[in-house]
């Protein structure tokens, strides 16, 4: 005697109802990177397919994103100047915060997180405060709490930070208490590895680091119980959801954490993941769409219950015509 599993494989109405994982489109957020300046709309060449936006042309794009169902977006800005200590991302009148406010008067009901680091905004590209060539936890603290509470105040829904210093999820939940902001969450990027799956990001962002590398603060891809500490810390110091980041290679820690902590939990499919799937599209060695969603798929499948993806829009299309 054998069981035979095929018998709830023999067509798709049977396989439709016993799948376990179904993607939908209140599962993405879409990353968005705004840029200064006027009437820009120009194609990422590291991630095809995505844009940088002028403030003044996100209408578009925000009505394509209302119209296709996606309920959440994550801004990135690029200022036109950098310095030091990472000035114009606490700027009231910064990119991001400007953003926010014209994305929240074109669609109210649309949740704008924000990305709150330092490294697109940095002279030296790194994601806090540079003593010699460290970069130092502590001084850090202060500016990354003042980033997310510019942003809250600019009209943010969440702020996510992604820097990675230790301690910042509580001063950022204490200075928006402090300051009115008590129902704003937070989406801290938990357990970011220091991966090279961002090297796309950093050329859309202009923020890969001028010196050294981000391995003193960013977790070493070869550990997962550290992971759980990270997370485990976050949880306690106040984060909403936790995040896992990058996602594809990190299924595991996305299923841990989602065995061992009953937060939401968000998974980033980063820039790398995204350009691959492009490539090799481009070159003719795989299926873009079934490639994507059934990368979509597993993500869910591991136990995120948010995917932050570059295929947003594509896979709520790709969702429609099935
Ligand atoms: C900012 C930040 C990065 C990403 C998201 N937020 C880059 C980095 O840490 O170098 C990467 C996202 C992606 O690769 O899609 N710190």
């Amino acid at each position: 005697m054998f069981k035979r599993h095929r018998r709830l494989r023999a067509n798709s109405t049977i396989r439709d109802m016993v799948r376990e994982t179904v993607l939908n489109p209140n599962d993405f957020i879409y990353p968005i990177f705004v840029v200064e300046g006027h009437n820009i709309k120009s194609e990422i060449s590291s991630l095809k397919g995505n844009y940088h936006y002028s403030i003044d042309m996100l209408d578009d794009i925000i009505e394509k994103v209302k119209q296709l169902g996606v309920k959440g977006v994550i801004l990135f800005g690029i200022p036109d100047h950098k310095d030091e200590v990472a000035t114009p991302a606490f700027e009231e009148n910064g990119i991001v915060q400007r953003a926010v406010k014209k994305i929240k008067a074109l669609a109210p009901e649309l949740y704008v997180i924000t990305d709150v680091c330092m490294c697109e905004y940095t002279s030296h590209g790194h994601c806090g405060i540079i003593h010699g060539h460290e970069v130092d936890n502590d001084d850090t603290l202060e500016y990354i709490a003042k980033i997310a509470l510019s942003h809250a105040k600019s009209g943010a829904d969440m702020v996510a930070p992604s820097d990675m210093m230790d301690g910042r999820v509580l001063l950022i939940r204490n200075i928006l208490d402090e300051n009115g902001f008590k129902n704003v969450p937070i989406m801290s990027y938990s357990a970011k590895y220091c991966s090279a799956f961002y090297g796309p990001f950093r050329e859309a962002a202009n923020s890969a680091p001028k010196f050294g590398n981000r391995k003193s603060y960013q977790m070493d891809p070869a550990n997962v119980r550290e992971a759980m500490l990270e997370i485990e810390d976050d949880i306690n110091e106040g984060a909403d959801i936790i995040m896992v980041k990058p996602a594809m290679s990190y299924l595991d820690v996305v299923r841990l954490a989602r065995d061992r902590y009953d937060l939401p939990i968000a998974a980033y499919n980063v820039s790398g993941e995204y350009a691959m799937v492009k490539a090799a599209a481009e070159m003719g060695y795989i299926d873009e769409k079934a490639v994507a969603m059934e990368m979509l798929t597993s993500i869910k499948r591991a136990g995120a219950n948010m995917i932050i993806t570059y295929f947003a829009l594509d896979a709520c299309k790709w969702l429609r015509e099935e």
